[in-house]
């Protein structure tokens, strides 16, 4: 892959496009994306949003994403001056072994799932449980758009503008009884439209399945995601609802989410119990603690090639450390890896 990520694109996160005019304009008038962002980009800064979000597929969202599009809170979390990683490389170099083990196999077969209607169990340690529409789940929160930095245990790493809701404010809508200490999430389990899941050859027993202490999931960066690039997630990406934990190494943050469950001991997790001395629990970000097989101290950032290996140093936590460090205080992060 040689693509290169344009210089103009590297703006100031406050010249971030105004994806809602674009994106409203671009349903009216059906002409092309390029020309219609362009229309509607601050002075100063249009080659630069072109570039990042060109390509982007309209998507064919339902009814209740558009109306909490209208009312979204943009640029809610930004990534300062780093440069959003363009739609078509954050699309098609995926991790979702539902839909099989190379980084273009989730783009090529996760048409199949179907994203709606879609719910989600919410049980365990709660004082409302039940079976939510996911319409219903999200009612009353706001949708933010949040520019966050991806981090892949595999070493690479992206940025990209989420469009989703705090975790903490669903969770605290259905009530964490004194007892719920973790959240357990799981995904669907559909081997009709997921091939992974048919396959022999997969390791993992699904479905897949990842959990966050309760304090974790309260933190304000924890996002539950229906969108990205101003429209709803694709299917590659874990439509139509992902977790997105930014501080935490990319397989925490679980795609097509059909169950949150809150415990009182911490759940087994996918990748933990397939190689538990490669993957633990915590997964936070740390250059400090490398992989058993390789450094964790850098990361290729997408797109990367052979002329232009976009290498940098991996910061603590992903960079959020200001936001999240304090959760960790007194834990050992080389044993609680
Ligand atoms: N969720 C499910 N259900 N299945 C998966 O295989 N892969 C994880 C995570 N969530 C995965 C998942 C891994 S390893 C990473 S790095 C991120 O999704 C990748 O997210 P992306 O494809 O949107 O970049």
């Amino acid at each position: 892959m040689l693509i290169k990520i344009p210089r103009s694109s590297d703006c100031s996160s406050s010249q971030i496009t105004p994806e809602r005019v674009y994106l409203s304009r671009r349903t009216l008038l059906g002409s092309s994306l390029a020309g219609l962002a362009i229309a509607s980009l601050p002075a100063g800064a249009r080659a630069a949003d072109t570039a990042r979000y060109a390509g982007v597929d309209p998507g064919k969202a339902p009814g209740w994403f558009s109306d909490k599009l209208a009312q979204a809170r943009w640029g809610a979390v930004t990534a300062g001056d780093e440069a959003i990683t363009p739609y078509k490389d954050a699309t098609h170099y995926n991790n979702f072994y539902e839909f099989g083990p190379n980084k273009g196999d989730p783009a090529d077969n996760a048409g199949s799932l179907k994203t709606e209607p879609w719910s989600v169990v919410v049980d365990g340690e709660v004082g409302k449980p039940g079976r939510y529409g996911l319409e219903d789940l999200i009612k009353q929160s706001q949708l933010e758009e949040r520019i966050y930095r991806l981090r892949c245990v595999e070493a690479w790493s992206m940025v990209i503008p989420w469009l989703g809701f705090p975790l903490a404010g669903i969770l605290k809508r259905v009530e964490p009884t004194s007892k719920a200490r973790y959240v357990r999430f799981e995904t669907l389990r559909d081997p009709e439209s997921m091939p992974g899941q048919r396959s022999g050859f997969a390791l993992i027993d699904w479905p897949y399945v990842e959990g966050l202490r309760l304090d974790e999931a309260m933190n304000p960066l924890a996002l539950l995601a229906v969108g990205m690039y101003g429209r709803e997630l694709p299917n590659q990406n874990g439509a139509p609802l992902r977790l997105v934990v930014p501080w935490k190494y990319g397989f925490k943050s679980i795609k097509s989410i059909v169950r949150i469950s809150l415990v009182e001991q911490q759940p087994g997790t996918t990748w933990q119990g397939l190689a538990p001395s490669e993957y633990g629990f915590y997964a936070n970000v740390n250059p400090e603690v490398d992989h058993p097989r390789w450094s964790q101290a850098r990361e290729r950032r997408l797109p990367s090639g052979l002329f232009s290996p976009n290498v940098r140093s991996t910061e603590m936590f992903n960079g959020y450390g200001e936001e999240v460090a304090s959760l960790y205080s007194g834990l050992d992060l080389r044993k609680n890896y």
